[in-house]
């Protein structure tokens, strides 16, 4: 931590833009996620896919394996093993997926080569008369750094980002997060929640949730290990 560069180190956040160009590019592989098991049919589809960082832009993927935390930092889906289908090639192999996953790496406070680097793709709908499931609340994802890329909002409100030092607070960011605005933070030091508004639509919000942990190893269930 003596190490970090003063700015994080006072402020475990910053914000960065999307790229018009980058986020429609982005837009036809958002039409074609499979829905998330985990939530009320129909609330929210996703893709998750998982790579040990090399320099540069090198990464290779991991095989697909169920993911998860801990009760102690998501009370809502803690000790859930949890199990996504990969990205579209197509879009995780493309240029402006590499510039994004570049713009990522150069926000962080520290090198990540030999990291491991996650990428969810997440739609969230909402329709008028839906069930909603109970909102997340803060949480911690487990991961060392997070950014959340907010790709695209449409035909709802987009609902209030923040950041908390704990759960109970203090807040120390708290916006709403418009289309094209990305929020990288420390996810040891901080927790964090979206509160999405559950009125209005039909429309959603389109996120990439990109993360890195140190270890392979790292977010997956306990047992078994291979
Ligand atoms: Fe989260």
């Amino acid at each position: 931590m003596s190490s970090f560069p003063p700015t994080w180190t006072a402020q475990p956040f910053r914000t960065l833009r999307l790229e018009d160009e980058m986020r429609a590019a982005a837009r036809p592989f958002f039409e074609r996620l499979p829905d998330d098991p985990y939530v009320p049919a129909g609330w929210r589809a996703r893709r998750l896919t998982r790579w040990t960082l090399g320099p540069g832009a090198a990464r290779e993927a991991l095989p697909a394996t169920p993911v998860w935390q801990t009760k102690a930092h998501n009370s809502r889906f803690g000790d859930l093993p949890r199990s996504f289908a990969p990205l579209d090639a197509a879009w995780a192999s493309s240029e402006p997926f590499d510039r994004l996953v570049a713009s990522f790496r150069a926000a962080l406070p520290e090198p990540v080569d030999g990291w491991v680097l996650w990428a969810h793709q997440i739609r969230t709908r909402w329709r008028p008369g839906g069930i909603a499931p109970p909102p997340d609340g803060p949480h911690r994802d487990e991961r060392v750094y997070l950014a959340i890329a907010v790709f695209d909002v449409v035909g709802v409100d987009p609902g209030t980002t923040r950041l908390l030092a704990a759960p109970e607070g203090p807040v120390l960011f708290e916006r709403t997060l418009q289309p094209g605005d990305v929020l990288v933070f420390d996810d040891e030091r901080l927790w964090h929640e979206t509160r999405m508004p559950v009125q209005g639509g039909p429309g959603h919000r389109d996120v990439m949730l990109l993360a890195v942990t140190r270890q392979v190893h790292d977010g997956l269930p306990p047992e078994p290990r291979s």
